[in-house]
């Protein structure tokens, strides 16, 4: 049999078919219109435009793979995670979503500390009031756009708004319900105090579910405009985050994933909700049932690297510039990168961040900005680690993803940096991927996540600190940990 995994990202949504061995068979892509952003800070993408990407991604998935709709046993959707998808009672879309990175929502974040208690707000659903996360999105449409709060009759995030249009059905799972800031983390379930509080009606909310169980079937019109079959059924899923450790194995406590994408994120299963007291990680119920997982993320970690080439090597590719930075050695001669292109989120939450080249000198090249920001993007991953030891969470492996595990250089660094032998997998598929497992295990294909991940994921090679190199990077982890508060001081004026 074979499993549909559906992932509504940012840029694009991506549909991936996996036999029960865990075999890619074949897979679609479909771009999304660019983020709409009309104001600085702001970030808005268009849900029909999700779903027209989506049934493109599903058909180019489904004739790349020669396979028949009834061949599919279940479909698992994903996508990116907190965007406030606001319905009237009719199911119509309200107005653009707010996504994950939209920064507008400041006040919001403070008014909802006013009326809880940051310290209550974190008892409650485990987080403190961010930017990122859904429920403050509401609470800025409610200040800005009263006439659109006043008709809102359902509330759903990205994917879950794309299973609306597959199945007719409004549901989330707890992996993603847990990014919106009305998810009672410990208990899974919604936070009534935080829904009354923050003035939200519960009718407006999703019913949840854990991310392996069957919650819908593909209804007629959702098989009309796919190819898929009617009457599919279809698991909850989960957020990228919680969908993309599934596909990395990340499911027993102490194992870890640190991916650098656009965003990076440092990633440790628990099996009981850990709270940072001050808010710097997430903790959010992980897509396995009775287990949770923290996250720290970093703004602009494969982002810091774009920018840089495009800023002073464009046209110049990936590979050129990392060889360039082979050369220079560990440490970049002094040369620091701090990468708060986008503000920050760990540890430091603060959305005015800005970024800095710290030490430069006339005999510094091009090669020495690379490497610097390469091992820049490294120190802020490792800053989650730091916290991690802080909090107690074990870590006994490391699995590196993203566009950050596929070169040889930058995969040395964060291993010499993390102080932790690193693990890269044979194929790494994505979030996708993680979500047609999840799939599998609700279509009966394994029992459980932790069997499909085992029979569907490999390791391919081990990747050790270099003793030398790690000696260098501790000191120069140490300045680089005064680099933020020196800039927070400059332009707060201290
Ligand atoms: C997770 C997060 C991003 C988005 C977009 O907290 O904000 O990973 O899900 O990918």
């Amino acid at each position: 049999m074979t499993y549909l995994g559906i992932d509504i990202g940012t840029g694009g949504t991506r549909a991936v078919l996996v036999d029960n061995s865990g075999q890619v068979l074949a897979s679609g892509m479909s771009e999304h219109a660019p983020i709409r952003s009309p104001q600085p800070g702001w970030a808005e993408q268009d849900p029909e435009d999700w779903w027209r990407a989506a049934q493109e991604a599903i058909r180019a998935a489904l004739a790349a793979s020669g396979l028949k709709a009834s061949d599919i046993a279940a479909v698992g959707l994903t996508g990116q995670m907190h965007g406030a998808v606001m319905l009237d009672n009719e199911g119509r879309v309200l107005r653009p979503s707010l996504i994950w990175c939209d920064q507008r929502t400041g006040p919001q974040c403070d008014w909802l500390h006013q009326q809880l208690g940051r310290e209550h707000l974190i008892e409650l659903t485990c987080n403190p009031a961010l930017p990122n996360f859904t429920l403050t999105k509401l609470l800025w449409v409610r200040d800005h756009e009263p006439e659109v709060f006043a008709k809102i009759a359902r509330v759903l995030c990205p994917k879950d708004y794309v299973r609306y249009r597959l199945t007719g059905t409004y549901v989330i799972d707890v992996q993603e319900a847990s990014g919106t800031l009305l998810l009672d983390v410990t208990n899974r379930r919604w936070s009534s105090e935080v829904a009354r509080v923050a003035g939200i009606s519960e009718s407006w909310l999703p019913q949840v579910f854990e991310s392996p169980d069957i919650c819908a079937r593909i209804s007629s019109e959702g098989a009309k405009r796919t190819g898929l079959a009617e009457g599919t059924p279809v698991v909850a899923g989960a957020g990228d985050q919680g969908a993309g450790a599934v596909g990395m194995g990340i499911l027993q406590p102490g194992s870890v994933s640190a991916t650098i994408g656009t965003s990076g994120v440092v990633f440790a299963a628990t099996d009981a909700p850990t709270k940072d007291p001050h808010g710097r990680l997430h903790t959010f119920c992980h897509a396995v049932p009775d287990r949770w997982h923290v996250m720290g993320v970093t703004q602009a970690a494969g982002l810091s690297f774009r920018w840089l080439r495009d800023t002073i090597a464009p046209g110049i590719n990936y590979d050129t510039l990392t060889a360039e930075a082979e050369k220079v050695p560990a440490g970049s001669d002094g040369l620091l990168w701090a990468p708060y292109l986008f503000g920050e989120r760990t540890p430091h939450l603060d959305s005015h961040a800005t970024a800095m080249f710290y030490g430069i000198t006339a005999s510094h090249t091009r090669a020495h900005l690379t490497r610097s920001v390469l091992e820049g993007v490294a120190y802020s991953l490792k800053d989650t680690f730091t916290l991690f030891s802080e909090l107690g969470i074990p870590v006994k492996g490391v699995r590196l993803g993203g566009g950050g595990a596929r070169g040889p250089l930058w995969r040395k660094i964060q291993a010499s940096i993390y102080g932790y032998p690193c693990d890269v997998l044979v194929a790494e598929e994505g979030a996708a991927f993680g979500a047609a497992l999840l799939a599998g295990v609700g279509a009966g294909a394994w029992k459980t996540t932790d069997e499909a991940c085992a029979s569907a994921i490999r390791i391919a090679e081990q990747i050790s600190p270099d003793p030398a190199a790690a000696k260098t990077y501790a000191k120069g982890y140490e300045v680089y940990r005064r680099l933020y508060p020196a800039i927070k001081a400059v332009r707060d004026g201290e």
